[in-house]
């Protein structure tokens, strides 16, 4: 082992956050510009036989995202998050609002700002009847990468997202997490990718291929690229965003880290009651007497959810030990991401008809 990395190596073990590899250039991390900045980013459409009406796909959307890190955005169908993500990657022209990457912005400087960026879009598949170098070269090399450097660094990318071994495969035998990551190495060819922006990357995957994928966008946090990310999967937002977006209906309805979205609500847990109807006249009066104290979500002969705020307060849990003495089942949990997705999507849906 070279000095050099012996030495980075004894850093590391004092400084968690110091690199343990020679071999990838990193940015300074002490550096905290946005990779990507957008700021009352507004796309609409013409809608179809209706010349005067247009639809607002993304409404004043605004988002930082910085080098290492992975921003969600999370949304139903029809949210606007591929509107946003083909803004972003150059390919569709704002109706007004910036974007910015790398400092250069995107609609004066088309050209050299999407030197910054690669895009994954949604569906996109793999060639099928290349092998796994063949393909990841061929665009490589439509992407600018030197012939004479090609083979090298093509090989060094497969390896970083998992395919080393599979370098000589023909694609159409990958199975659908691997091919998937045959996209990430074509997108991680040329020099300047500072900005990974997926559409959808895990779509259709199964749990287990949508774990590899995850894996690999984990692994590139480490290449201090920034990726911006759009998904349906709550789980998908929880376990990889540092932060994330809800987008509904062309809006950002809610934004941060995990823990600030889920403080969005304006309650903190949930209290819910089984078997009220099967319940004696004492139960049925306590749980009266809570409809009048918290707010209620859902109302059965047998099932009351309350919205309450704070579900480990002393009163919360003496309340719990009551309504169980008195024979009824009951269950406190904190408020999920689900409970503010669905809260968003669902009150926006009502209303809304954008
Ligand atoms: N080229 C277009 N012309 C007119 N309307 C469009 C066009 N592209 C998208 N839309 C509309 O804009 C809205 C947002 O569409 P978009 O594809 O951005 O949503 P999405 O969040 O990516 O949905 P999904 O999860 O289904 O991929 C939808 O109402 C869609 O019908
Ligand atoms: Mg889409």
């Amino acid at each position: 082992m070279s000095r050099g990395l012996t030495s980075k190596l004894a850093q590391s073990a004092e400084n968690p956050l110091a690199m343990t590899s020679e071999d990838l250039p990193l940015p300074d991390p002490s550096i905290r510009e946005p990779v990507l900045e957008v700021a009352a980013l507004t796309r609409s459409y013409s809608v179809h036989g209706r010349t005067k009406e247009r639809l607002v796909a993304n409404d004043r959307i605004s988002l930082r995202l910085y080098p290492g890190e992975v921003v969600a955005i999370l949304g139903p169908n029809g949210a606007g998050k591929t509107t946003l993500l083909r803004q972003l990657g150059g390919l569709l022209l704002p109706t007004s609002g910036t974007i910015r990457v790398a400092g250069v912005d995107m609609i004066a400087q088309p050209t050299r700002a999407k030197q910054f960026l690669s895009v994954i879009p949604q569906e996109c598949q793999p060639i099928e009847s290349l092998t796994v170098e063949e393909h990841v070269r061929y665009f490589g090399l439509l992407k600018g990468l030197e012939r004479w450097t090609a083979r090298t660094e093509v090989q060094g990318i497969l390896e970083q997202v998992g395919l080393g071994r599979y370098r000589d495969t023909l694609v159409r035998e990958l199975s659908g997490g691997l091919k998937r990551r045959v996209l990430f190495a074509v997108a991680l060819c040329g020099a300047g990718a500072r900005v990974l922006l997926l559409d959808e990357p895990t779509t259709g995957l199964d749990p287990e291929a949508r774990r590899s994928v995850w894996k690999v966008i984990d692994g590139l946090r480490a290449r201090r690229i920034g990726i911006l990310l759009t998904t349906h999967y709550i789980e998908e937002a929880e376990y990889l965003a540092d932060r994330l977006a809800i987008l509904n209906r062309g809006k950002i309805a809610a934004q941060g880290t995990v823990d600030e979205v889920r403080h969005a609500l304006p309650y903190r847990g949930r209290l819910d009651i089984r078997g009220i109807d099967h319940g004696s006249a004492e139960a049925r009066r306590a749980v009266e007497l809570l409809e009048r104290r918290w707010k209620t979500a859902v109302r059965t002969n047998g099932h009351a959810r309350f919205e309450i705020p704070d579900p480990f307060s002393p009163e919360t849990i003496a309340e719990l030990a009551n309504l169980t003495n008195l024979g009824l089942q009951a269950s406190l949990s904190p408020v999920s991401l689900e409970d503010v997705y669905l809260s968003v999507v669902g009150a926006l849906g009502e209303g809304n008809g954008a």
